[in-house]
């Protein structure tokens, strides 16, 4: 067995639904300017008690049901995440306690917006090099409890959520290629700079410059989208699908124009569930494969930028 396949997806979102009008009255914020700027109607947040582990244990499940294997099946657990539920155990530590699972490796990855797309890539590692047989890849994320709720530049922007992949070890791709990247020149752009390491526990919200981030966004997903393509001799039309990390209807717009792919063949849930970090592409993801409009052998591309700056790139027949 050379290559990793997807057999399945599964994803959750918390009860609570607050719109653009909600926020309104909590924040100097407008219904309209959301929308208008980023796409975003509505976002689902957790509820006091409601964990990143809860969300990720939901979609995990469901992953699981749709591959049709079993948790004790499992011999890798990745969980994408910027808000573990606790600085340790990782997340996917306390996942593989919910699930009954023993002795299997398990860890958080933390690449921010672009962590769901660097856990594939590991997943995928595993399972070419024989590590591992069926891994369990979720992306999860309480992105709300990094928030300060009194800034209006990022407050409005996200969501909580979770999804997840169960990938397989098989003859054929499944997962083509693989493309990552990162910065840690752009820090001061986007950054939750707080932290028991270096002192400051304190000042544990995101700041971000978000105008300067968009632009940076747009060039540098152009560019991946290119050398995804370069890099397994594509051209543009044998993509069937977008499957975008969803930070901006503007960025994953922009994406879809350089592509030459209309918007019909875009996965898009910004409207609904606004930016969930990690979570975003595999919950739009698996809202596109249980709706019928993601069908098995077609190609799918996933992109994703986010805090460090990360970005990169998954190909995938599905
Ligand atoms: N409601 C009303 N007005 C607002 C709001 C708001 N929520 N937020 C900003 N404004 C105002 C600003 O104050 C500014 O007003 P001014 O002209 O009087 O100064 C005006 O709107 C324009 O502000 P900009 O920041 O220039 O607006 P922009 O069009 O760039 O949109 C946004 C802002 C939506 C944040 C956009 O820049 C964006 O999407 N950036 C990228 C975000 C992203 O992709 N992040 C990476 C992933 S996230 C991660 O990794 C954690």
């Amino acid at each position: 067995m050379k290559y990793s396949r997807v057999l399945g997806t599964g994803s959750h979102l918390p009860s609570r639904v607050v719109t653009n009008a909600d926020l309104e009255a909590i924040v100097d914020t407008n219904a309209t300017w959301i929308r208008e700027r980023t796409g975003i109607e509505q976002r689902h947040l957790v509820s006091e008690g409601e964990t990143c582990c809860d969300l990720a244990e939901a979609a995990a499940r469901k992953a699981l049901e749709a591959a049709g294997i079993q948790a004790s099946d499992l011999d890798l657990i990745l969980v994408a995440t910027t808000t573990p539920d606790q600085f340790f155990p990782s997340t996917a530590c306390l996942l593989q306690q919910r699930l009954d699972v023993h002795g299997c490796p398990a860890f958080d990855l933390q690449a921010v917006c672009a962590g769901f797309v660097y856990a594939m890539d590991v997943a995928d590692k595993f399972i070419r090099t024989g590590a591992a047989k069926h891994a369990l890849v979720v992306g999860a994320e309480t992105i709300s409890r990094l928030l300060d709720w009194t800034d209006r530049g990022t407050c409005v922007l996200f969501g909580d959520g979770a999804g997840a992949v169960v990938l397989g070890a098989a003859e054929e791709p499944g997962i083509i290629s693989t493309h990552l990247h990162a910065d840690g020149a752009y820090k001061d752009l986007l950054q939750v700079p707080g932290g028991h390491g270096n002192g400051r526990p304190e000042a544990a919200f995101m700041e971000m410059k978000g105008n300067e981030v968009f632009r940076i966004a747009v060039t540098t997903l152009g560019r991946i989208v290119d050398e995804t393509l370069e890099a397994n001799n594509l051209s543009k039309s044998d993509i069937d699908w977008l499957i975008p990390h969803q930070a901006n209807i503007r960025i994953i717009q922009a994406t879809a124009r350089k592509l030459d792919l209309p918007m019909e063949r875009v996965v898009v849930t910004v409207a609904e569930h606004g930016n969930t970090s990690s979570a975003s592409i595999p919950l739009a993801f698996d809202q596109a494969v249980r709706d019928g409009r993601i069908q098995r052998g077609q190609t799918l591309l996933m992109e994703a930028f986010g805090g460090g700056f990360t970005w990169g790139s998954v190909l995938i027949r599905y």
